[in-house]
């Protein structure tokens, strides 16, 4: 018997594949439509204290590759997303859910994940430290003396179970620097990564999102090698309670194979979700199924993290 359960911090979940942040979550519809799908759990769009309309559009665009977006945080508002998942875990008090959020400040920040320690939520909770498409607002965790700063500062009330949506990295000795401030930390989970920031999509002669002439967050196809090496390196580096989310360049089984094999726990689909609907979910899981028969694994622990090198 294959199975695709998995564990993050205490909480089970029955697949190890759900929607990455920013797709098919921005409304309770679109979240019921991945809660009863194939997929293990949700996690919703990231959340502000209030409403934000966003970037004007055209602010995303799939393209061969994957996809191209400059969303800029629209979303509901803490409070939409809080009160669902409030009721939600007492219909279904069997599953648990991410709620994923950020402030535009430091100090918004904290008053949301104080909102959320003084409720009764009890899910997973993702503090986003990498949005790249908000003009003026500098992706967090490349800036690693304020991410320092807002963990000791979060950590300091914060007792709920939380992890951090990272950027991608792409230096050997950031991985080192950023791996040395995580440590210092209770975190349940780093998510790597966030879209690889301020690409440009053209067409023509002319780009194709209107926000910041063009440039936006690049996702799919485009970054799985870029993702599984951010996956690899915090695996090898991090203290083993800090789990890993793998996210980026997911459309097959064998893509979430590799992220598993790097050291993921959970598998996030963004850019194949957003083309193919949440029917996504079901495809890849069985392709991964498939992959782990073949090789004789039943559980992903069989073969999480256990990337062979070359001597
Ligand atoms: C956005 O809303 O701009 C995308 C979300 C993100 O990159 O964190």
């Amino acid at each position: 018997m294959v199975s695709t359960k998995t564990q993050i911090a205490s909480f089970e979940f029955d697949n190890c594949l759900m929607n990455a942040a920013g797709v098919a979550c921005m409304t309770i519809e679109e979240l019921e439509g991945v809660k009863n799908s194939a997929a293990g759990t949700f996690v919703t769009k990231t959340a502000t204290l209030d409403f934000r309309q966003g970037n004007p559009e055209p602010r995303y665009q799939d393209v061969p590759l994957g996809s191209i977006n400059s969303m800029g945080l629209p979303n509901k508002g803490l409070d939409y997303y809080l009160d669902y998942l409030l009721d939600l875990q007492e219909k279904e008090p069997n599953r648990t859910f991410f709620l994923s959020l950020v402030g535009m400040s430091p100090e918004e920040t904290h008053t949301l994940l104080k909102k959320v320690q003084e409720s009764d939520f009890r899910g997973l909770t993702e503090l986003n430290l990498s949005c790249p498409n908000v003009p003026g607002k500098p992706q967090i965790a490349y800036d690693f003396e304020t991410t320092d700063r807002i963990l000791a500062e979060v950590f300091a009330y914060f007792t709920k179970p939380l992890g951090i949506k990272l950027p991608p990295y792409f230096d050997i000795v950031h991985f080192d620097q950023a791996t040395a401030i995580f440590n210092k930390y209770p975190l349940k989970f780093v998510n790597c990564v966030n879209s690889i920031g301020n690409g440009l999509y053209i067409e023509d002669e002319s780009v194709v999102i209107r926000p910041k002439n063009g440039f936006g967050g690049i996702g799919g196809e485009y970054i799985k090698p870029t993702a599984l090496a951010n996956v690899h390196a915090f695996y090898q580096r991090l203290n083993p309670q800090i789990q890993i989310i793998g996210t980026g360049g997911v459309l097959t089984g064998r893509d979430a194979f590799e992220h598993i094999l790097c050291g993921a726990s959970m598998v996030q689909v963004g850019t194949t979700l957003h083309k193919e609907g949440v029917g996504a979910f079901e495809r890849i899981t069985n392709e991964l199924k498939v992959i782990m028969a073949e090789k004789g694994y039943e559980s992903l622990e069989d073969f999480r993290g256990k990337l062979r090198y070359i001597d």
